[in-house]
């Protein structure tokens, strides 16, 4: 591990060392063999072709009944007007789906599988290699054909969740570019490359929900109806950037216990392109693209419990979801990412009572960081950015209150919020690698307070930041990123806090 962090910091530095000055701590009198000056710009190209004609033939992918073809996507491009907003019917049917049997209350707590011995002090392979250049071991090696289908109600369930959440960032993000227009996002210091990257990100929603469908099989939930919580094109892109880390780590908490190695193979290759949304939107909305040593990973029941109340409605026969949705978490002084002074956050600065609303970007100007053009304090969209006065940190004192179970949420408001555990006493934090806690003060029978801890990840590291999760939980058992998910039965509420 730490000839690891050593390897990383070696290639920074190899990054310091071509500039002009050392720009980074930790690294100085860089001896290159190369100039260290920028040379001066010169005369900037302005005509631009024809250019050379490189070889070539002319060709096109194939299409339709050609051979090579690449098969139809699940949706088209929505390019229509679509409706949006709450529901207001009756549901037809209530609660998550169940099989006819449930066996028990509680998973078990065992020691280590007996199998999980293997420890190398040689550095060689110890085992009889299948061929040469091939270490024995590994799961889907020994020749047996790829099956890309789910192989269980796990990863039924778990990748029909990774739909929903494909479905309506295919809606979101083109519904952004529906609703605002050209001059709001230049506005918001988003120019048209900027949105044609938006589309281009809805897009790749097309083709990952076309992918998880084909996984899936004929029950694969199709695309709902979904009610949303902004206004503003700023308000736009910090929802994006909360929707996407939920819909990112919610992945990262199944996809290594999923049955299916080739299902989990295929979901990494599109949930890659997720995390780079995420960054994505992160940097629109002027955030530190990623603040953070490690991404983290949260249960299924946590990241429904999170997009859930975005969906209004759902068509009939939709397939519905196993997983819980807790009772929502509110921070009430959730930092808004829209001020240069975070610490004058208003209480409920949020544009509504959802877990992941998000800050009110109508604050007034000479309190907002959206137009300031000043290190440290402005936040308009770029590659990177420092906040002088940090959104969050160690120390803070966070106020919260929260939901009582037994609302209705979700598609046609079908789901009921539910809770098994006692009353809470701690809030967990989960972040990168950790899930650490605090105490929680209550103040009345819903409400209550904690201080942001400090704890690191690796030194240097604090384990809080960027965009992260918190829960209230009746106890402080100890869990670690493979097993986090026996958190579920002790979980009160369940929030989305805005560090970094
Ligand atoms: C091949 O490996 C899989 C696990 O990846 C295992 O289930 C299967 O029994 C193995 N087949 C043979 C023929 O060894
Ligand atoms: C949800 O409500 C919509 C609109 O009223 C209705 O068309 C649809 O059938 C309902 N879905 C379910 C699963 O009941
Ligand atoms: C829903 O399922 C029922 C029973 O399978 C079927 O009769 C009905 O046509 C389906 N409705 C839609 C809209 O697919
Ligand atoms: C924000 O509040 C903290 C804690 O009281 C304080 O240390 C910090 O200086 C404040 N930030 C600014 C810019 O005043
Ligand atoms: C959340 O806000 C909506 C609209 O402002 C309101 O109708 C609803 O009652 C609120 N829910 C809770 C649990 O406060
Ligand atoms: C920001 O300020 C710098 C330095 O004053 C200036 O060069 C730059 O053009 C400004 N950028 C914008 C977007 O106003
Ligand atoms: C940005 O913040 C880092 C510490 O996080 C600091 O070392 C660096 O000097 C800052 N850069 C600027 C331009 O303020
Ligand atoms: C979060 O990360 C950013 C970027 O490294 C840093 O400037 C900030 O201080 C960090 N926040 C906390 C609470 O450590
Ligand atoms: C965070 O996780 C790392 C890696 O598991 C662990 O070494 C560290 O002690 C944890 N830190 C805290 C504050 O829990
Ligand atoms: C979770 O895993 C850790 C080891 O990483 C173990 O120490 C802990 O006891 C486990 N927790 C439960 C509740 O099984």
């Amino acid at each position: 591990m730490y000839s690891k962090i050593f390897v990383a910091s070696a290639c920074f530095t190899a990054l310091v060392a071509a500039a002009p000055a050392p720009q980074v701590a930790g690294y100085t009198d860089a001896d290159a063999t190369f100039a260290q000056t920028p040379s001066p710009i010169g005369s900037v190209a302005t005509s631009f072709g024809p250019d050379s004609q490189v070889s070539a033939i002319q060709t096109a992918p194939p299409r339709g009944t050609e051979s090579g073809a690449a098969p139809p996507l699940v949706s088209s491009e929505l390019t229509g007007p679509t409706s949006h907003g709450p529901f207001s019917g009756t549901p037809t049917t209530t609660g998550a789906a169940k099989a006819p049997t449930t066996l028990g209350t509680a998973i078990p707590v065992l020691p280590p599988n007996p199998t999980a011995t293997y420890y190398n002090t040689e550095g060689v392979p110890l085992n009889p290699m299948p061929i040469p250049y091939t270490p024995a071991g590994g799961l889907g090696t020994n020749g047996t054909t790829p099956r890309y289908m789910v192989e269980s109600d796990f990863d039924f369930e778990s990748i029909a969740l990774g739909l929903y959440q494909e479905w309506i960032e295919l809606d979101l993000f083109y519904n952004g570019l529906a609703v605002f227009s050209e001059e709001d996002f230049l506005a918001a210091g988003l120019a048209a490359e900027d949105r044609s990257l938006i589309e281009f990100m809805g897009n790749q929603e097309i083709g990952h929900a076309t992918l998880l469908t084909n996984m899936l099989g004929p029950r694969a939930p199709v695309q709902c109806t979904y009610n949303y919580p902004f206004e503003t094109v700023r308000e736009f892109v910090d929802f994006n950037q909360k929707l996407t880390r939920y819909g990112e780590s919610g992945v990262w908490g199944f996809i290594n216990h999923l049955d299916s190695r080739e299902v989990g193979q295929l979901l990494a290759q599109s949930i890659a392109t997720e995390a780079r949304q995420q960054m994505i939107f992160r940097q629109m909305s002027g955030l530190h693209p990623m603040p953070v040593w490690f991404e983290t990973g949260i249960p299924q029941s946590w990241a429904w419990s999170y997009l859930a109340p975005y969906i209004s409605s759902c068509p009939e026969n939709q397939t519905r979801l196993a997983w819980q949705n807790f009772p929502a978490l509110h921070i009430l002084n959730q930092p808004n990412i829209n001020r240069f002074s975070p610490n004058d956050t208003a209480l409920r600065e949020v544009t509504g009572n959802r877990t992941s609303d998000p800050g009110i970007s109508t604050i007034p100007e000479d309190e907002s960081c959206q137009h300031v053009n000043v290190t440290g304090y402005g936040c308009g969209p770029a590659i990177a950015h420092n906040r002088s006065e940090p959104l969050s940190f160690p120390g803070k004192q966070v106020y919260f209150d929260w939901d009582a179970p037994g609302q209705a949420v979700g598609p046609n408001n079908s789901y009921i919020t539910a809770t098994s555990a006692g009353p809470p006493k701690w809030v967990a934090w989960v972040s990168q690698l950790n899930l650490t806690y605090t105490p929680l003060t209550t103040t009345g029978d819903n409400s209550g307070w904690t201080y942001q801890p400090a704890g690191e990840v690796y030194v240097g590291d604090p384990a809080i930041n960027g965009t992260m999760f918190v829960a209230l939980t009746d106890a402080d058992i100890f869990l670690t990123p493979f097993n986090l998910s026996m958190i579920n039965p002790h979980v009160a509420a369940l929030g989305l806090y805005q560090a970094g």
